[in-house]
């Protein structure tokens, strides 16, 4: 049995880390206009009944000693607009179908294969630099659909942003019907990301950072 040791202070400095390359002056200011990310469809699977924990591990539920089962990836990314300003205080949620194609929802197919150790949906508040963080697995296709992972986001006075992550390269892509709707190649890449097997990670762990560019503009 593989087991991970998993150490909530080491998750919380290697998210400490992850931020360091948000520290380049400028890195965003120069440039004129981000795409905006494309909205899409919130689905039907959004948890009817939140889990006991909603923090930013997916792979490990509260205190629990076993882990999900998945290819582990570290999700991250900013809430920006098209200037790239940060929006701060956004509330980003994720929610995914777990390694046998079952979401935490109770009409989701797969329900009996469903694996208790993956918490199915997390959320993370960005801060100054709108940045989140999650730790959860890379998505698996289920009947109908390629791999994704759901996002929304949500914010004081504003109406609740929903759109969804794809793999990049992943050959289901491009007979998904939600995918293929996204015509402009530029907006299709917006939503496209590549999972990156982490240099070094004796677990074979994957990193994957997805923006999402919105298009409004972040309260002063
Ligand atoms: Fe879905």
């Amino acid at each position: 049995m593989t087991s991970i040791c998993y150490d909530r202070r080491r998750f919380l400095a290697r998210a400490g880390l992850t931020s360091l390359w948000l520290a380049v002056p400028g890195a965003f200011a120069e440039q004129l206009a981000l795409t905006l990310t494309p909205r899409q469809a919130e689905g039907p699977f959004y948890p009817d009944k939140l889990p006991l924990d909603t923090d930013n591990d997916l792979i490990i539920i509260n205190d629990a000693a076993t882990p999900s089962v998945g290819e582990i990836t570290w999700l991250s990314g900013r809430i920006l607009n098209a200037r790239g300003e940060p929006f701060r205080n956004a509330t980003v949620e994720i929610w995914q179908c777990d390694q046998n194609g079952a979401y935490l929802h109770s009409r989701t197919s797969n329900r009996e294969k469903r694996d208790g150790n993956f918490q199915g949906f997390g959320r993370f508040v960005t801060g100054s630099t709108g940045e989140y963080l999650f730790r959860t697995i890379k998505p698996v296709p289920y009947p109908g659909r390629t791999p994704h992972i759901h996002f929304a986001v949500k914010m004081k006075g504003r109406e609740k942003f929903t759109t969804q992550c794809y793999v990049q390269g992943h050959p289901g892509n491009e007979r998904d019907g939600l995918y293929k709707a996204v015509r402009d190649p530029k907006v299709k890449a917006a939503i496209t990301v590549p999972f990156v097997a982490i240099a070094g990670s004796p677990i074979g762990e994957l990193a994957a950072k997805f923006d999402i560019v919105l298009g409004l503009t972040p309260p002063a």
